[in-house]
Order: C-alpha cells, then structure tokens, then sequence
C-alpha cells in the first residue's frame, strides 16, 4: 500500500515498468509491458493492478484495462499456478484440437474458464496462437507444445505441479 492507503506493487516491478516507460515517447505504450510485469508478480491482474499500473504511467485505470482484457495471455480473473491456454482455431481444430480439449476437460474435470480441484490448472480457450505448423497445440505456463495427441497429455501435465 501507498502512503494514500492504494495498492502498490512491488519496487523491482515499478522499476521495471519505469524503465520501459522511458523507452518510448508515450507512457502509454509500456502498458503491455507493465501488465506482463504485474502478472509475473501477482498470477492475474486484478483491479487494484490496473490501477497500481495506471498510476504509474500516468494515465487512466480504463486504458489499462483495455488493454490487460485485449490480449488473452492477461488474466482478468484468477487462475491456477498453471493456466493452460489450448488453440480451438482452425488449424488446430483441423489437426484434432477437439480430442484435446475433451481430454483436458475429462483428466482435469474442469471446463474452460474453471480451475482443477487442486488449483493447479485452469483451462482457457485461445484464438490462434501463432503456431499453426505445430497444430494442435496449447500454452501452459509461457510454453509451448505442439503436434499435442491426447495419449501425451499425461506426462506434459505431470511436469507441472
Ligand atoms: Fe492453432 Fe494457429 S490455429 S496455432
């Protein structure tokens, strides 16, 4: 908390975010950068976040909001320790993208947007993720597995505890 009683994140953070403020001419275009900061630190962006954030940089809470409910690697909500993001788009859907996701749902006994009993994973449904060669694929965490078949999903979910 600030001396005005307001959440306030964690120094090394500020000083991240003012470094990459000072990078550009607009404060406004380190919003993305903060909030990837902020979520590093916190797991989701909250909305004391979004304000910590925008003060900050010097600009309104709703401009960081637009930005942090833009992109869907932000989490506007809480997730677990691990969210899952799983490519529903074409090419992922061609290549089997729906025996991925059922047997996430099954193994898990979660749907999206709900996380496991154990509040290790929550499972989220992505738009194309860039990395439509590797079809069908999915992000945990910030990485990437590709050409996914349901028997692998065992073994991908045991390395995350
Ligand atoms: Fe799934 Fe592009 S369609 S990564």
């Amino acid at each position: 908390m600030n001396k005005d009683g307001e959440f306030q994140l964690s120094d090394s953070v500020i000083l991240k975010i003012e470094s990459e403020a000072d990078k550009y001419p607009s404060r406004k275009a380190a919003v993305k950068s903060a909030l990837r900061y902020a979520q590093a630190e916190h797991g989701w962006i909250s909305k004391d976040i979004v304000g910590a954030v925008a003060r900050i940089l010097d600009l309104e809470p709703i401009e960081v909001f637009e930005v942090a409910t833009f992109y869907d690697m932000f989490y506007t909500s809480p997730v677990g320790r691990h969210p899952i993001r799983v490519c529903t788009n074409v090419s992922c859907l061609l290549r089997g993208s729906t025996g991925i996701v059922n047997r996430l749902r099954e193994d898990l006994a979660v749907d999206f947007g709900e996380t496991s009993s154990d509040g290790r994973f929550t499972l989220l449904e992505a738009e194309c993720l860039g990395a439509c060669s590797g079809a069908p694929m999915m992000i945990i965490d910030d990485d990437y597995h590709e050409d996914l078949q349901p028997d692998l999903l065992d073994s991908i979910l045991e390395s995350y505890q």
